[in-house]
């Protein structure tokens, strides 16, 4: 394999929305979302959006890198919330940053799509085309929830995430990415219908849907087998792991994950209190979090899981 993380960052929204403030405007409690979930609060943007927040995880990540922006050969972000259809925020993020020798664009592959993001700046480290990228997750989603659903909108937050990463003989031991789009149903979010002058259709804005017992169904069964995937691919035990950084969902998915691998909870670190699902943003500034709180020493291994809408997932297994 051929990839190693220099460098993380990341960029939260300067609004914190607890539960109890969410139960002033909706029927609902702070109860009901920290059992079932374990949020507590989450980040919600006001004046930043996916573009400005992907440029504040990417400097963080080139001066955590000590890179400059101009050494980067390729761009990716993951996010199922831009600003705009075109341009794309890779191509903004490259002109904010001055990465004037970057090939960049965007990829949608929902909470999965940092892990995604990783493995096609992979395979084009492995095919000799380029040797230094960024991979971002960022998501706005607050826009697209129905604040009229509780059963949706109190899980989900706005953020984003950032790694740069090289080409390298250590680093990425394994990697597993898979998709089922016949379940794609039960987490979805319609974009604009067809509407030109041959056909007309309401053009109402749609917000996200989901069946929230599918999804759950879906992540306790798929996550466990996709690390031990990716374990068995790298020949490394789960008890060699030091951290498994899940995407943060819910902490009954993560409790559940960790008694299926039989490891401690422990080794699972958790900011779905304080930010809740940001979707392809959740890996990258978790990741980001136990960087710079110096959870890590050059060396321990970690695997990294996404899983969400698609259905996607994908897991890496990395030495530090
Ligand atoms: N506050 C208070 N009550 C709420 C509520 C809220 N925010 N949201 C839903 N309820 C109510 C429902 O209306 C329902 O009431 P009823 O029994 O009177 O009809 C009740 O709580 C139970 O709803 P239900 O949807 O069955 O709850 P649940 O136990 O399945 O929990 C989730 C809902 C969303 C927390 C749970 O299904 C889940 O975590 N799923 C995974 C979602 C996820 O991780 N998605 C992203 C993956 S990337």
């Amino acid at each position: 394999m051929t990839m190693k993380i220099r460098g993380t960052g990341s960029s939260l929204p300067e609004k914190a929305v607890s539960n109890d403030d969410l139960a002033k405007i909706m029927d609902t409690s702070d109860e009901w979302i920290r059992s079932r979930t374990g949020i507590g609060s989450r980040h919600i943007a006001v004046n930043e959006t996916t573009t400005s927040m992907s440029v504040d995880a990417a400097q963080k990540a080139l001066a955590d890198a000590k890179m400059g922006a101009e050494e980067l050969d390729l761009i990716i972000v993951a996010s199922i919330s831009t600003d705009q259809c075109l341009p794309s925020t890779a191509c903004e993020v490259q002109a904010a940053i001055g990465a004037v020798n970057a090939v960049a664009f965007d990829i949608n592959a929902a909470c999965s799509g940092f892990l995604f993001g990783l493995s096609v700046a992979n395979a084009y480290f492995a095919a000799g085309t380029y040797e230094k990228a960024l991979v971002i997750g960022a998501e706005t989603l607050s826009k697209m929830m129905d604040w009229n659903d509780r059963g949706t909108c109190v899980l989900f937050g706005d953020g984003a995430g950032a790694a740069v990463v090289e080409k390298s003989d250590i680093g990425l031991i394994s990697m597993i990415q898979q998709s089922d789009g016949t379940r794609g149903g039960v987490l979805s979010c319609r974009n604009r219908p067809v509407n030109n002058p041959y056909v007309q259709n309401d053009t109402a804005l749609a917000f996200t849907k989901m069946d929230g017992q599918e999804v759950y169904k879906f992540a306790v069964r798929t996550v466990p087998k996709a690390v031990s995937q990716v374990l068995e691919k790298g020949n490394v035990s789960a008890d060699e792991v030091k951290y498994f950084i899940l995407h943060q969902a819910n902490i009954r998915i993560i409790d559940s994950v960790a008694k299926r691998l039989s490891q401690p909870l422990d080794k699972f670190p958790t900011n779905l209190q304080t930010c809740g699902n940001i979707s392809a943003g959740s890996v990258p500034i978790l990741l980001d979090y136990v960087n710079r709180e110096g959870m890590l020493m050059r060396g321990d291994k970690i695997v990294l899981a996404g899983f969400g809408a698609g259905l996607t997932w994908g897991a890496a297994l990395l030495v530090w």
